[in-house]
């Protein structure tokens, strides 16, 4: 029946459907939409798909196959369905065509950098964060007030992945004409593999390199980005004249942050710059602290996170006992990567052995050279030893100390010293110090057992 509308190859199909969604939502179909899209289109059934991409069918059919179906109706302006949705494709590339062969240039669509930065299948939680963050741009929005967001934390708690969400929300919700996202890490982890790209540490993004990056987001001229002077002038027209977001990713990995963060800040206009960042800029910025995951959302999180990467039966996460599950959320404190890392691991490894490998800093040395290597560094560069003398006590406690109790912990240091310490340790993601009258210092527990570890040896020399 739908053998007359067959006319597109399926990349084709594809090019349609992608384009449609992304004139409606702003981004193409998902890796998983287009798996479902691309084996439809060759009459699969959810069965086969499941089986021969390793998901479980009732995830591919009830949690990501019928909501798919939904936006693709929404996208081609007409209700779709698994069975009819050819005819659909075809006739709205027909559309297309005649209204762009009599109608002048072809409507260009192009995939933008910020929608190639996501990293996840289905965004869990965050609820919370993301309305106070969007309130935040919607007020700067309204005041025309300049504005730098920070989105801080220790690594792998999820600020990349936070600022994707929250790029995405506030494009729907129309607050910004144009997004210019930067990627300055160059230090990746890939839970997968458990390993880094560790050669790249030295390759920070330099100031200028960065402008040229912002520069070619905002689709600048070539020659205008030779010329770094020019450049920063065009920029700075356009940031000016439009309501734009600029985002940079990583900014720790930027040879000058805090340089950057001022030049950007003369440079804004009526824009928006989010950074995300593991350490403070010593700027004056809005600085958003992300804490880990609650108990219940890391709950839901370690579940969607095993249901895209296992079928069904062979779901360790879903097999888990209660107890079992306790410890995953014990061990995984949580944080979106550990949980990513636990989840592959358990294809291979019992949860106990990864336990123990979590537990042991060395065992686990790739996830936490990652984590924390460059704060260690730079402690150690900054020959902040009274903050390291600090860290150590607070490692070595691993549950929260009132700040007022910090004055007594050590008798070495003066009230200055300790605040100075402190001051330090909040600005590289090292502890959080909650508000509220009686302030307490906490470490996360990867922290707190890395730098027990790390310091080990200076702690006992310290306290002998
Ligand atoms: N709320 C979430 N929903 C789904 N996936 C998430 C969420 N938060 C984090 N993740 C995933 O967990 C992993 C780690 O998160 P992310 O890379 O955003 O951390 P990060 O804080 O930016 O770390 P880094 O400091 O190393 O850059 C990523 O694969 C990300 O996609
Ligand atoms: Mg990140």
């Amino acid at each position: 029946m739908t053998e007359q509308f067959s006319n597109l190859s399926e990349d084709e199909a594809l090019e349609v459907a992608n384009r449609c969604f992304y004139e409606k939502f702003g981004e193409k179909l998902s890796d998983i939409e287009t798996i479902i899209f691309r084996e439809s289109w060759q009459k699969k059934t959810y069965n086969t798909i499941a089986e021969s991409h390793a998901y479980s069918q009732n995830y591919l059919q009830k949690d990501v196959g019928n909501k798919f179906w939904d936006k693709l109706s929404e996208a081609l302006g007409e209700k779709v369905t698994k069975r009819n949705f050819k005819a659909a494709i075809e006739r709205n590339c027909k559309g297309y065509q005649q209204t762009n062969t009599f109608g002048g240039t072809p409507k260009e669509y192009s995939e933008e950098t910020w929608q190639k930065e996501k990293t996840y299948g289905q965004f869990v939680g965050r609820n919370p964060e993301i309305e106070e963050l969007l309130k935040y741009l919607e007020s700067e929005q309204k005041n025309k007030v300049l504005g730098i967001i920070g989105i801080l934390g220790i690594g792998g708690l999820g600020k990349t992945a936070l600022c994707h969400q929250l790029v995405s929300q506030a494009y729907h919700a129309k607050l910004f004409s144009k997004i210019a996202w930067v990627r300055a890490k160059v230090y990746q982890y890939y839970p997968e593999q458990n390993q880094t790209n560790s050669s790249s540490r030295d390759s920070r993004l330099t100031l200028k390199d960065a402008i040229k990056d912002i520069g070619s987001e905002l689709k600048l001229p070539h020659f205008v980005l030779q010329d770094i002077e020019k450049c920063k002038i065009e920029i700075s027209k356009i940031l000016n004249n439009t309501q734009t977001l600029i985002v940079i990713d990583g900014l720790e990995d930027t040879e000058s942050p805090k340089e950057l963060a001022n030049e950007l800040r003369s440079l804004l206009g009526q824009s928006t710059l989010i950074l995300t960042s593991r350490k403070g800029t010593e700027s004056d910025i809005f600085e958003y602290r992300l804490g880990k995951l609650n108990r219940d959302v890391s709950r839901e999180f370690i579940q969607v996170i095993s249901k895209e990467k296992y079928p069904v039966s062979q779901n360790p996460i879903l097999q888990a006992t209660e107890a079992e599950m306790e410890k995953i959320l014990k061990i995984t404190d949580g944080m979106p990567l550990a949980m990513k890392l636990l989840a592959s691991q358990l294809k291979n490894l019992d949860l106990d052995r990864i336990v123990e490998r979590f537990e042991n800093v060395p065992e686990g040395q790739a996830l936490y050279d990652y984590l924390f290597e460059d704060s260690w560094q730079e402690l150690c560069n900054l020959n902040a030893v009274w903050t390291q003398h600090l860290l150590i006590n607070l490692a070595a406690r691993n549950q929260p100390v009132p700040v007022r109790l910090l004055y007594d912990l050590t008798d070495q240091l003066s009230k200055n010293e300790v605040d100075h310490a402190l001051r330090l340790l909040v600005r590289l993601s090292l502890v959080d110090v909650s508000s509220g009258l009686s302030k307490q210092v906490s470490l996360h527990s990867f922290t707190a057992r890395y730098f027990r570890y790390t310091l080990r040896e200076k702690y006992e020399q310290l306290t002998q």
